[in-house]
């Protein structure tokens, strides 16, 4: 049987524009929002980094670190690619064009993870096996950075952020055959892998979520 896997090449070079219309630079304020929690990590895994300009600014504020970005698009990989290209920090990034959901062991021993607009691509179950591979993949203590949309308990924020998710899954199952169409419960997923939350913010009337996490032994 083929699988039918989601694409986000052809959204790649227009995704940065998209954001903008829609958030105007809230999602990020969202992404970069704890980024300095990593600034004296040694080694990073980076999943679903999109078009690398949070790579861009990683880079600077963790210049001991060795990153490793695994997307399954290999035109937002090129993005990221070129933004770091001819820079010193080209060495310390490795660029690996593969499916977080594919069998086959993640590398190990990182200090911590970033997750940005990335479980949400999954359904709850995918998720639940993703967060299971990755915390396999982090040392004891290690850091989660999860930045993604959340739906918020009740009210006004809770009916607009119905709507935006709504349309946010019928765009891109449109565009890139994602399967998923709610937001699977990722904080949950973390925090039953043994994450503890340290730090949440919250943008866009709690549509927004940014949030650290950290293992503890
Ligand atoms: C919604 S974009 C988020 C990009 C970026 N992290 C951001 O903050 O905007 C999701 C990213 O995850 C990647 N992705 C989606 N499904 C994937 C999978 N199964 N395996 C690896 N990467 C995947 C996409 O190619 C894309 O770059």
């Amino acid at each position: 049987m083929k699988l039918h896997r989601p694409s986000f090449d052809r959204l790649a070079q227009n995704y940065r524009a998209l954001e903008f219309v829609a958030f105007g630079r809230d999602l990020e304020r969202a992404r970069f929002r704890h980024l300095e929690r990593l600034r004296h990590c040694r080694r990073i895994l980076v999943l679903g980094e999109g078009d690398g300009r949070c790579l861009a600014r990683l880079v600077r504020i963790a210049p001991e670190a060795h990153i490793h970005c695994l997307d399954i698009s290999a035109g937002m990989l090129a993005r990221a690619a070129a933004r770091l290209a001819g820079t010193p920090a080209a060495d310390r990034v490795t660029f690996e064009q593969a499916d977080i959901l594919a069998d086959g062991p993640l590398p190990t021993g990182f200090d911590a993870v970033t997750t940005f607009f990335f479980l949400d691509c999954f359904t709850a179950e995918q998720a639940a096996g993703i967060v299971a591979r990755v915390q396999a993949a982090l040392r004891p203590e290690s850091l989660w950075l999860f930045t993604d949309f959340a739906l918020p308990a009740r009210g006004f924020a809770r009916l607009r952020a119905r709507a935006w998710l709504a349309t946010l899954y019928a765009f891109f199952r449109w565009q890139t055959g994602l399967p998923a169409r709610e937001l699977p419960p990722s904080e949950h997923l973390i925090e039953q892998a043994g994450f503890v939350l340290e730090a949440a913010e919250e943008l866009q009337n709690g549509l927004l979520r940014s949030v650290v996490f950290q293992r503890k032994a």
